[in-house]
């Protein structure tokens, strides 16, 4: 494959040939440029100055970004054009993880799908909503008091890992070292190599998945773990890779959305008090706040040559699908970039689509739901800390670094907006 060297106002680099000039830009999906002052912000200005749906970077070993909703659930749904095999760039990183189900493509991913699809039904979850419930009202009760809190670490990093140690009955004093080992595997900080994290998650499941095949309760994981794929039961292998990509794949998104969700609240009491008096607004400011709020790139690797677009992709190219151009594109959504609890017809792509598109979808629409709830019911009032510095960062998952949140404890109001343990909100 010929090259041709190119040059931006930031660097020279070379382009495949096949890819037309006028579609170059200089962009890096790990550290997209301002992304420290917003995430959303930079990655809108890649699709505002994009001159087509899918344009190239040398960045990260070379690939092409799509910069429209179109393209995004295009390519999403053309798993036969667009292979999971590769997802993350630069494409020699990406070919070394291999996740169960995430890396394979139909028709053998099938079977695990509906494996996983069993688990995480909206019947599931609204049977352990109330659970949900419990452990957010309780994680809440421990900072009303204080008046403060730094809402990433004091609440979101914590529910959704109770959650699962709760689901699977284990110790949440366990809560902080899961946590670390799969931040060292998502966004590694150079504390431990990958490949130690990665065997001390699978050291630490490994006997939980060996009690629940022996003792299966009547939890999520159990039955995953002791289901069939192909008319047979999954292997222990299998059941332990499958445990460790649902419990992965539920941490870093939904820690960092609920932080999102929670900042843009902070910042605009309007919505928030349109919430406190109309509680059953709630389904709809959930769905718009995934379209505004989308968190997740992920990538696909070309199989054969194609033409996408008016240009030509080469087989063993990666293409970058940014779940955040779709809910934040006009095209999709009129006046994207603003929250609007009565919008009709939400367009998004937050949590994928086709074949791969999120399991846990129902459960972290519920997980969401019941944060808003508890927290608007308890501190119906609150703000960014004054002195705090919001900052941001890119990666497979969008980012927010810390969320100081302040609120009065003077006058403690009582809102009756939570749904109760029964009602469903998946
Ligand atoms: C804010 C919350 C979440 C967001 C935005 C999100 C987003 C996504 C996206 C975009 C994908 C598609 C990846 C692809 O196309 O290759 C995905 C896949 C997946 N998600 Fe989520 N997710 C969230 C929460 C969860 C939760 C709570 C769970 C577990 C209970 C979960 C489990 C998974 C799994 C297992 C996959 C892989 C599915 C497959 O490859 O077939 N996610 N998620």
């Amino acid at each position: 494959m010929g090259v041709r060297k190119m040059t931006t106002e930031a660097a020279t680099f070379t382009a495949p040939d096949h890819v037309p000039p006028d579609r170059v830009v200089d962009f890096d999906m790990y550290h997209p440029p301002g992304v420290e002052k917003g995430f959303h912000a930079a990655w809108k200005k890649l699709q505002d100055e994009a001159v087509g749906d899918i344009v190239w970077t040398p960045r990260n070993g070379g690939h092409w970004i799509l910069t429209r909703g179109r393209a995004i659930h295009d390519v999403f749904a053309d798993y036969q054009r667009f292979s999971n095999k590769c997802i993350l760039v630069p494409k020699e990183v990406g070919e070394k993880h291999t996740l169960l189900p995430t890396t394979i493509d139909p028709p053998e991913h099938r079977p695990y799908r509906m494996l996983l699809n069993s688990g995480l039904t909206p019947a599931a979850v609204r049977r352990i909503e109330g659970s949900i419930r419990q452990l957010a009202g309780s994680l809440i009760e421990q900072v009303r008091a204080e008046g403060r809190c730094n809402f990433t670490t004091a609440y979101a990093e914590k529910l959704p890992i109770h959650i699962f140690l709760m689901l699977v009955d284990l110790p949440v004093e366990d809560a902080p070292k899961l946590k670390y080992w799969a931040d060292q595997m998502t966004r590694p900080d150079g504390s431990m190599p990958f490949e130690d994290a990665t065997r001390a998650f699978y050291d630490y499941l490994d006997p939980v998945v060996d009690r629940l095949r022996e003792r299966p309760g009547d939890d999520m994981l159990s039955h995953l773990v002791n289901g069939e794929v192909d008319g047979r039961k999954v292997t222990k292998d299998e059941a332990l890779a499958l445990s460790a990509q649902v419990l992965i794949a539920g941490l870093d998104t939904v820690v960092n959305f609920l932080s999102f969700a929670m900042l843009f609240l902070a910042r605009n009491p309007d919505h928030r008090q349109e919430l406190v008096d109309n509680p059953e607004l709630m389904p709809k400011a959930v769905e718009e706040l995934f379209r505004r709020f989308p968190l997740v790139t992920i990538g696909r690797l070309v199989k054969e040559d194609t033409r996408f677009d008016g240009v030509s992709l080469r087989a063993g190219d990666m293409v970058i699908v940014p779940t955040e151009l779709h809910g934040l594109d006009e095209r999709e959504n009129r006046c994207p970039m603003d929250v609007d609890f009565h919008r009709e017809d939400i367009s998004h792509s937050t949590f994928g689509y086709g074949p791969h598109r999120c399991p846990g979808m129902h459960l972290a629409r519920a997980e969401l739901a019941v944060t808003l709830e508890e927290w608007l019911s308890r501190i119906p009032d609150f703000q960014v800390a004054p002195d705090a510095d919001i900052t941001y960062r890119g990666g497979l998952v969008g980012c927010i670094d810390a969320l100081p949140l302040v609120w009065s404890t003077e006058k403690p109001r009582a809102v009756p907006l939570a749904g109760g343990a029964d009602q469903g909100t998946a």
